[in-house]
C-alpha cells in the first residue's frame, strides 16, 4: 500500500539516483521554474544531452538569463531560451503559452517544476491563495494550453512526456470528512476565514498548505492522464524529487529552521541528484511507456501514491477537485475550455 514510512524515506535519501540519458537532437524542452534548484538542475541534464531547443520558463529575466548563461557555459548548448511566466497571475500564463505556441513547433518534454511553500495567507490578483494557483492551477492551465505542441510531438515512435513535480510531502496531507462535505472544495481552501481561523493561534491550515497542493498536484495529473484519449501516445506522469537541499525550505523562520539546516545536512540530496528523478521522469522507462502514464515516480521507478490518494475518499475528491478546476479555468481562458472539450474525456 501507499505508505510513508520514516525508514523508507531516510534509505531512499542517501541512495543515489541513476541518471537516463538519450540523445535529445531536435527535440523542444520546456522546463517551467528554471532558474534555481531541481528546475535549474534539471536543465542542465537536458542541456547536457544537446535538445533543438531548451526553454526555461522563468519570473525573473535577470535570474532567467542568469541560468541560461551558466547552462550554455557547462554544457556548450546554444540553443537555450529564456522566457517569462509569471504563474501567480492567470494571464501571463495564457500570454506565455500563446507566445510558446507560436515560436516552437513542438513540445517534446514539458516539466511543470514550479512551485512555491509558504505558510502565509497572500491572494493573488487573481483572487487566490497564492501556492494554490503558481502550485496547481497555473500548472492544469499550462499544461492543457501546452496540449497541442505536447500532443504534435507524441507518435509511437517519438516520445512526449508531461511531468509535474508533485512531492512526497502529498502523503502528509488528507482531507476531513467535513471538508468533503463542502459543496465546493477549491472555494473552501481559498477562503481567508478557513485558512487564517484565528491569527491569536499558530495557523494550521497555512502550516499544511504545501502537501495540500502536493496533493492537488497528484489529483489533476492523475485525471489529466486519464482524460487523454487511450491510445494517445503522450505520457503524462508527477514525479518525487525526495528531499532536497534547495531554496523551497527559506520558509522556515528560527528555531524551526535551525532544525531545517540539521536535517538537511544529514538527509537532503544534492539538488543535482534529485533532478535525476525529473529526467526520470522526462525519459526513463522506454518500451514500457503505460506503466508511466498517470503514474507517480519516487526514485526513479513506479510507486504507489498515498493511501489517502487510492482511497474511496481520495478519488472522490480527485474528481471533484477535476471538475472544480476544469470550471475555474474554463472560465479564466475560453482557449483551455475549447482545448478540453476537444482533447480531454468528460
Ligand atoms: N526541495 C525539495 O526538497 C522538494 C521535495 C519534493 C518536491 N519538491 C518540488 O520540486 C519542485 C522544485 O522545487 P525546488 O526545491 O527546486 O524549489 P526552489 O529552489 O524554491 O525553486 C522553485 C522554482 O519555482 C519558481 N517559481 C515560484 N513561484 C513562481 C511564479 N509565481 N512564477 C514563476 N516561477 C515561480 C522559482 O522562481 P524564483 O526563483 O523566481 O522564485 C524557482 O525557479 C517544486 O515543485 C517542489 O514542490 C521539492
Amino acid at each position: 500500500m501507499g505508505r510513508l514510512s520514516y525508514r523508507t524515506f531516510l534509505a531512499s535519501q542517501w541512495d543515489p539516483v541513476p541518471l537516463v540519458k538519450h540523445d535529445l537532437s531536435g527535440k523542444t524542452i520546456l522546463v517551467v521554474g528554471a532558474n534555481t534548484g531541481l528546475g535549474l538542475e534539471a536543465a542542465k541534464l537536458f542541456a547536457s544531452m544537446g535538445p533543438k531547443h531548451l526553454v526555461l520558463a522563468c519570473r525573473s529575466l535577470k535570474k532567467g538569463e542568469a541560468a541560461a548563461a551558466e547552462i550554455k557555459t557547462q554544457t556548450g548548448l546554444d540553443g537555450v531560451a529564456v522566457r517569462i511566466v509569471d504563474l501567480a497571475v492567470f494571464s501571463s500564463v495564457i500570454a506565455f503559452a500563446e507566445a510558446f505556441e507560436k515560436e516552437f513547433d513542438q513540445l517534446d518534454i514539458y516539466v511543470y517544476n514550479a512551485a512555491t511553500a509558504t505558510h502565509l495567507y497572500e491572494q493573488t490578483v487573481d483572487g487566490w491563495e497564492s501556492s494554490l494557483q503558481i502550485n496547481v492551477l497555473s500548472c492544469l492551465l499550462l499544461s492543457v494550453l501546452l496540449l497541442p505542441a505536447s500532443l504534435k510531438a507524441a507518435s509511437p515512435s517519438a516520445q512526449a512526456r508531461v511531468v509535474v513535480v508533485a512531492s512526497e510531502a502529498h502523503f502528509l496531507h488528507t482531507i476531513t470528512e467535513d471538508e468533503l462535505t463542502k459543496p465546493q472544495l477549491l472555494e473552501l481552501f481559498n477562503n481567508s476565514a478557513y485558512c487564517t481561523p484565528n491569527s491569536l493561534t499558530p495557523d494550521k491550515t497555512m502550516k499544511h498548505r504545501y502537501p495540500l497542493t502536493k496533493l492537488l498536484d497528484v489529483f489533476i495529473t492523475r485525471e489529466l492522464a486519464s482524460r487523454l484519449s487511450a491510445d494517445s501516445p503522450l505520457v503524462v506522469n508527477t514525479v518525487n524529487p525526495g528531499f532536497c537541499k534547495t531554496e523551497l525550505n527559506r520558509i522556515f523562520r528560527f528555531p524551526a529552521s535551525v532544525g531545517v539546516k540539521l536535517f538537511e545536512f544529514l538527509f537532503a540530496r544534492t539538488a543535482e541528484m534529485g533532478s535525476r528523478v525529473l529526467v526520470w521522469g522526462a525519459l526513463g522507462g522506454r518500451n514500457r511507456e503505460r506503466d508511466l502514464h498517470g503514474a507517480y515516480i519516487s526514485d526513479a521507478a513506479v510507486h504507489e501514491p498515498s493511501d489517502f490518494v487510492l482511497s474511496d475518499e481520495g478519488m472522490q475528491m480527485q474528481k471533484r477537485v477535476w471538475d472544480e478546476s476544469v470550471a475555474i479555468l474554463s472560465a479564466v481562458s475560453p482557449r483551455f475550455k475549447e482545448l478540453a472539450a476537444v482533447h480531454l474525456k468528460n
